[in-house]
């Protein structure tokens, strides 16, 4: 009994800590896509050569990024303020379309990840079909930036 209710209570210590800012969470995460992003487009504009291997790590790094994003976690009700976030009002006023867009972006990095591109062109076509989610969703549910 008393190794279950220790067992609880470690549980209810790592939720509360691992979820205490949703805000800073959600933009952490972001921020990584925003890096992996980096490290692909140099190559895909051709300012790098194509490396495979290093293509390979940067889509799956989004397609773990992408399983991680959790909108029930990062973005419940109230997250809309009480911090620095550039979170629209419109992802809680139609959250299952909110959480569409992220379920294409996991189901397009899964597909590039799968794809495994090994020229610069196969690149290509991987990152754009990727990245045009980016736009898409920030379009509908980021504020712009002044
Ligand atoms: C399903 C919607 C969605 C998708 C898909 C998405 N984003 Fe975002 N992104 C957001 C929202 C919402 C914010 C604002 C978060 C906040 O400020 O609370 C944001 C913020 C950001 C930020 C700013 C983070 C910060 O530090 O404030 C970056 C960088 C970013 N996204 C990059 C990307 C990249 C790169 C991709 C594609 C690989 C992407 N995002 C895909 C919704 C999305």
């Amino acid at each position: 009994m008393r190794t279950l209710i220790l067992a609880i209570a470690a549980l209810a210590l790592t939720g509360s800590t691992a979820f205490a800012d949703p805000i800073a969470d959600r933009k952490a995460l972001m921020k990584e896509r925003g890096k992996l992003v980096g490290t692909l487009a140099p190559m895909v504009k051709g300012e790098k050569p194509f490396d495979a291997a290093v293509a390979t790590d940067a889509l799956k790094g989004l397609s773990e990024n992408a399983q991680k994003f959790d909108a029930d976690v990062l973005f419940p009700a109230g997250s809309e303020t009480g911090g620095e976030t550039a979170a629209l009002p419109a992802i809680w006023q139609d959250m299952p379309a909110f959480k569409a867009a992220a379920e294409k972006f996991r189901v397009d990095v899964a597909a590039a990840v799968a794809a495994n591109p090994q020229d610069l062109d196969a690149l290509k076509t991987q990152f754009n079909a990727v990245t045009t989610n980016c736009g898409a969703c920030h379009e509908k549910f980021r504020m712009k930036k002044e």
